[in-house]
């Protein structure tokens, strides 16, 4: 099957030594991921287009009835000419009728190489699958490519779905900064695209459905592939301590105002308040200044992610964890202020969508997840479900995140036989 050509096509891009990836958005190995989808996309004859918001779509459209007029039927025309984007504003607009899938290429700091491409490579793969058994699509087949679905590099994840749905203020997203300080709308703006045409796309409304597959994060599948039912609601708050930057070495204890400190103290009340709120909590980035060995640290900026079944779980572990942080910030003269930077409420996926899944699927296993995705954000408007593929490590997020080839295959051919159900039916 093409499947493993693509998946070596892709390996070694924006893979680091320790085998990790480090496809940031807008970087050379996000580029690089993007010309990958648009040689495939091509390659199989597929209109490429991409949207306003960073996201491309590669579209299987409907044949024409053979007859007077039937090329005028062809819906919308591919807008990537030779890896050039046009300035046409209805650029990437969503077909009516559309049955979608995709994920994203994208990956976190040192991400293993499933997250997302999985789901890119496999709809790709279907498609092939598809054309084997003879069939062809009777409503538009898309396949998606969101942009920074990890958030990795400008802090909010599934920016790009978020976009096209309306769920993130487009002036917002303009002003989001990278660690460098560059923002959202001038890394787009250096790849070709207006930030100012950035936001909702009305179409999205007009689809059939959104269907993902994805492998899943944890140890929760024991069958090779499985459908999801929900996610927790999620989201990252920062903290930001403000204490002040001094001498190492001639600063006597008590005359210290040191916000690692509170810091220290925040990273174990977090564990504390997810344990008591029956929830996950994870403090995994600091951002300390000015980060020197014999220098007490002025400020340090420190990420919260907190997750749970319930919403009010959720708070209350982040509460719990504030008064804590500020508790401690009191006893070394620190300041303390808590931004919620993004909160995506509990999803439930589309439950006779999802049934029909299982049905077709011949009943697998349905089951939650508390990792956050781009069907989570299309839920809110559109028909959406997901296919897991099973992780027999149940490691994510890391080098070591694995899938067995026998796995991805059923993936494959799961997610072929939902797209015929669903687009060619
Ligand atoms: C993204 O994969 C997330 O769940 O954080
Ligand atoms: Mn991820
Ligand atoms: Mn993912
Ligand atoms: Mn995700």
């Amino acid at each position: 099957m093409a499947f493993e050509e693509m998946w070596e096509a892709l390996r070694p891009i924006g893979r680091g030594d320790g085998g990790g990836y480090r496809r940031f958005s807008w970087t050379a190995a996000d580029r690089e991921c993007r010309d990958w989808f648009a040689q495939e996309a091509r390659s199989r004859g597929l209109a490429l287009d991409q949207d306003r918001n960073g996201n491309l779509l590669a579209w299987w459209d409907v044949e024409p009835e053979p007859g007077p007029g039937a090329a005028d039927m062809v819906a919308g025309a591919a807008s990537i000419a030779a890896g050039g984007i046009t300035g046409d504003p209805m650029a990437g607009r969503m077909r009516r009728d559309a049955v979608l899938t995709g994920s994203h290429l994208d990956s976190v700091p040192d991400g293993g190489a499933y997250d997302g491409p999985l789901g890119v490579v496999s709809a790709l793969a279907a498609i092939d699958l598809l054309r084997e058994r003879g069939v062809s699509p009777r409503r538009p087949l898309g396949v998606a490519v969101f942009a920074e679905e990890e958030g990795a590099r400008f802090g909010v994840a599934c920016l790009g779905s978020r976009l096209v749905t309306g769920a993130i203020d487009p002036a917002r997203a303009r002003g989001l900064r990278d660690a460098d300080g560059v923002t959202w709308a001038a890394a787009m703006e250096a790849q070709g695209y207006d930030p100012e045409l950035i936001g909702p796309d009305p179409d999205l409304l007009s689809i059939n459905c959104y269907v993902e597959l994805h492998v899943e994060q944890g140890r929760a599948l024991n069958a090779p592939v499985g459908v999801a039912s929900a996610i927790w609601p999620h989201g990252r708050w920062r903290f930001d301590f403000t204490g002040e930057g001094n001498h190492a070495g001639t600063t006597l204890l008590g005359d210290r105002r040191d916000p690692m400190l509170p810091f220290a103290r925040t990273v174990l009340a977090a564990r504390d308040a997810a344990e008591h709120n029956d929830a996950v909590a994870t403090m995994g980035k600091v951002r300390i200044t000015p980060n020197g060995v014999n220098a007490i640290p002025s400020s340090v900026q420190a990420w919260l992610d907190a997750r749970a079944p319930s919403e009010a779980a959720v708070r209350a572990t982040v509460a719990r964890t504030l008064s804590a942080a500020e508790e401690a910030a009191g006893w070394d003269g620190v300041e303390v202020a808590l931004t919620e930077e993004s909160y995506t409420e509990v999803v439930e996926f589309h439950t006779a969508l999802r049934d029909r899944l299982a049905k077709t699927l011949g009943d697998p296993p349905v089951l939650p997840t508390g990792a956050g995705h781009d069907a989570g954000i299309l839920s809110a408007h559109v028909p959406t479900a997901m296919l897991f593929v099973r992780n027999p490590t149940g490691v994510s997020h890391a080098p070591s995140e694995y899938a067995s080839p026998e796995d991805c295959h059923a993936g494959v051919v799961a997610l072929a036989d939902v797209l015929e159900e669903l687009a060619c039916r």
